[in-house]
């Protein structure tokens, strides 16, 4: 079986999802070449063509392939601009953090953008999500948390006992913003992707909604509804374009660790104040960041379980925002420089 083989079981939820989906909807994909008439009789691990390998229902992997271990079938499968999925609910610990995202559409993106082995960082690592989704997709994960409790979870969530050929996870204590020195200080020059979400403003600050909100209900169950209330937590930033220009300053500290050629993927939201305006956040960020990095999708990750909140009725529009953006974000300095 070649290295980059792995057994269905390891599948996560978007490629799962549209693989079902397409066969329901007899929808088409458009194949790469090597797997257009397949000849028939072929096993797992025989040769297709020049550079292609065999795996079954998964497709044909070319050893061609650069950026992961995925099939053709499998690449283009992600690259749809939307896929909804529903968190399932969340661990005792897990709801002790105000705002953690699911494990496996972040295994997904990690499977996408890079190889088995290769190295993950998240700057925001809250309790550690990405890097239980590195230990589900077999790569390693570096997480930066400034928070001393969710460091702790994060570590509790990584220290369990170490199935054998697990990688290792490592998650620091401290300040995003002196990610470089902190990286260094544990051996590390150089990661292969990034994939994090950072504080959506201030906004869990700022009660919104009506006695049946999250917020309200997390309140009453005695639930942190905010990280922390330290000055270097971004969340606590007042000014709206002082945080755009301080989350500027991490995501650069990113673009020095990143390799040339890797990716960066921001999970983040348009925010809709108390008031029911709405804040272009994810655009905004993603047109800050347009300047350093190449923007290359704004893929979309919609719920379809949440409660519909009554906000507005009866005189006044207010919108139940149940979508976030996975921005995807490439260094490529060269052309950078280019435009
Ligand atoms: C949206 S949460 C991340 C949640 C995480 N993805 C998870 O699944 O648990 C953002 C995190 O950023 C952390 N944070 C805020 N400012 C920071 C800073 N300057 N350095 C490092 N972490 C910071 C917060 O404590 C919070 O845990």
């Amino acid at each position: 079986m070649p290295e980059h083989a792995y057994s269905e079981g390891d599948w996560a939820t978007i490629f799962k999802v549209e693989r079902v989906r397409k066969k329901a909807r007899g929808a088409e994909i458009e194949l790469p070449e090597p797997e257009k008439n397949l000849r028939k009789g072929l096993k797992v691990g025989d040769s297709v063509g020049d550079y292609g390998v065999y795996m079954g229902d998964r497709g044909v992997y070319s050893t061609r392939n650069i950026l992961n271990d995925l099939t053709g079938k499998e690449w283009v499968l992600f690259t749809k601009s939307w896929f909804i999925h529903n968190p399932p609910a969340r661990k005792e610990t897990e709801k002790l953090h105000p705002a953690k995202f699911p494990e496996g559409i972040i295994a997904d993106f990690i499977r996408f953008f890079t190889k088995k082995g290769q190295l993950v960082l998240d700057p925001m690592v809250g309790t550690g999500s990405t890097l239980v989704a590195c230990d589900m997709a077999m790569r390693r994960g570096v997480g930066v948390e400034l928070i001393h409790k969710w460091v702790t979870i994060a570590r509790e969530r990584t220290t369990h006992v170490r199935l054998k050929d697990k990688p290792e996870q490592l998650v620091i204590e401290g300040d995003a913003n002196n990610l470089l020195p902190l990286l260094t200080a544990h051996g590390i020059s150089q990661v292969d992707f990034c994939i994090t979400s950072p504080p959506y403003w201030n906004m869990l600050k700022k009660s919104r909604g009506h006695v049946n909100s999250e917020s309200h209900k997390r309140e009453a169950s005695g639930l942190e509804v905010y990280y922390s209330d330290h000055p270097n937590d971004l969340g606590n930033i007042e000014d709206y374009d002082e945080y755009i220009e301080a989350l500027y300053r991490v995501y650069a500290k990113v673009y020095e660790a990143l390799r040339e050629g890797g990716y960066l993927t921001i999970i983040v939201q348009n925010i809709r104040t108390p008031d029911g305006e709405m804040i272009p956040f994810a655009w905004d960020l993603a047109r800050k960041l347009s300047t350093l990095y190449v923007l290359k999708q704004e893929k979309i990750w919609a719920q379809d379980n949440k409660m519909l909140g009554c906000w507005g009725y009866p005189s006044e529009y207010v919108s139940n925002v149940h979508h976030h953006y996975c921005l995807v974000f490439k260094k490529d300095t060269a052309r950078r420089k280019r435009i």
